[in-house]
């Protein structure tokens, strides 16, 4: 097994380590960083979740993305072949099959979100957020996710979006859009840290993010961040398998697994430096859910200088950092049609496109007129969003560990991750094996089992 490429010579390559980092960055870098990380960091409780979401990225996440990586480069496949090639006649290619069911899923809620961000922009431009007070703001969001038709209709435009790109393959020209797009959005951000800084009454949310009281850590928090971390991660649902099907032989996985999972965390902690002192200083519950960007950082806008022009960049950047997260989620479920049913590319487009749209409508109005239907105790928006990411995300990823920690070769893994001898890397290897093996098993199951 010298030279995967050997094996099929057709495939596409990331061509630089730039380009490679930057579009599984654009993947992992969306609206859970900013939306939300934060409001499942204000649920929990803060500063201890937030040192347990840490761990959990960097003891279970990081070797998952590795593990992913080295499915993806040995397989050269989609996230199912790619399994199947690797243990034909086996059942580890289910690890896919429910990755794909989370994608599905996944972006029938998302693209509500990603939908809200438009008519943000348009609140932005139209200076929707001056002389409002705190709580007009919070109404003013209430308000609009409750109206049965408006969401609606951006959730159509987002999704009708995203169906025309991925229908038309124009990924390319995504990829290159999100290299500009998030070195920019890393700039706002910045500058919104700053305005936090400055605000009065905001040092409480500096100690609600970064003073750990374990007093009011949970087992559901403790499961929250492990689904959060895949969810940020975009781990467990096949997309840094396909990517790493596009990884050179001659890439360091450990690497790029490390640069992509801090990149991804720094993006997380600037938005939850922005927003927590503006929902201390504005007395925002922390807890107050989907909403919490959408309401905390308008106030922030509303007072800052300049603030209508860092409005208008901040929730279009949001919008298209979302946009090629919709479009990550969307390329999963189709490819897997293309490949799998033979479907031309863009029926397989439209069909998945309406039945996502379909159900993100239900989602959508389950924060208005269907509010009261409950599953679990949840509407329908939050259930999608727990279900997929405590227990979709946590099972596909565990299958996957204890595949390439228990019946992986080791000669390949070892190949893979030295990269066929060009890094040693013998610590990492040792440490990848012990956290694949034990450590990330053991600790999906303790989270899941604590629960019952
Ligand atoms: N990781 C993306 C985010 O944080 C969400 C996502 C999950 C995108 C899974 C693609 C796949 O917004």
């Amino acid at each position: 097994m010298k030279n995967n490429m050997e094996k099929s010579p057709k495939r596409e390559q990331f061509s630089s380590r730039f380009g490679l980092i930057a579009a599984a960055v654009g993947s992992a870098v969306g609206l859970g960083n900013i939306w939300r990380f934060p409001y499942i960091v204000g649920r929990y409780g803060g500063g201890a979740f937030l040192i347990v979401y840490l761990a959990m990225v960097a003891i279970i996440g990081i070797p998952i993305m590795v593990g992913e990586f080295i499915i993806g480069r040995e397989g050269r496949q989609d996230a199912i072949n790619s399994f199947k090639r690797l243990a034909p006649d086996k059942m580890w290619h289910m690890s896919g099959v429910i990755g794909i069911a989370a994608a599905f899923l996944i972006l029938a809620f998302y693209g509500v979100v990603a939908g809200w961000t438009l008519e943000y922009v348009l609140l932005a431009i139209k200076n929707g957020f001056v002389n409002k007070s705190s709580s007009e703001i919070t109404d003013m969001f209430n308000l609009f996710i409750s109206n049965p038709i408006k969401p609606i209709i951006y959730q159509l435009i987002v999704m009708t979006l995203t169906g025309v790109v991925v229908s038309t393959g124009v990924q390319q020209g995504v990829e290159k859009a999100a290299k500009v797009l998030i070195p920019i959005l890393v700039v706002i951000m910045i500058l919104l840290n700053i305005q936090s800084f400055l605000l009065p009454g905001g040092k409480a949310g500096f100690d609600f993010l970064f003073k750990p009281d374990f007093s009011k850590l949970t087992k559901e928090g403790v499961l929250a961040a492990l689904g959060h971390a895949f969810f940020s991660l975009s781990l467990g649902m096949g997309i840094m398998i396909t990517y790493g099907s596009y990884i050179p032989d001659s890439e360091d996985l450990a690497g790029t697994a490390l640069n992509i999972s801090i990149a991804d965390t720094i993006l997380a902690l600037l938005s939850g430096i922005a927003i927590f002192p503006a929902v201390f200083a504005f007395g925002i519950d922390p807890a107050e859910g989907p909403g919490l960007v959408f309401i905390s950082l308008p106030n922030i806008f509303a007072q800052m200088k300049g603030g209508y022009v860092f409005g208008i960049m901040f929730f279009i950047l949001l919008f298209l950092a979302s946009i090629t997260s919709t479009i990550s989620l969307l390329e999963t479920v189709v490819s897997y049609i293309v490949d799998n049913f033979k479907f031309q590319r863009r029926n397989a487009a439209v069909i998945s496109t309406v039945l996502i749209s379909t159900l993100g409508v239900f989602a959508s109005l389950s924060n208005g007129v269907l509010s009261h239907i409950k599953i679990f105790g949840d509407n329908i928006f939050d259930f999608l969003d727990n279900l997929t990411a405590n227990y979709f995300l946590t099972a596909a990823a565990f299958i996957s560990v204890i595949f390439i920690g228990w019946f992986l070769d080791k000669d390949l893994i070892k190949n893979q991750i030295t990269s066929n001898g060009k890094y040693s890397r013998e610590g990492f290897y040792k440490i990848f094996m012990f956290m694949i093996r034990f450590i990330a098993p053991i600790g999906i199951i303790i989270v899941q089992i604590s629960l019952i």
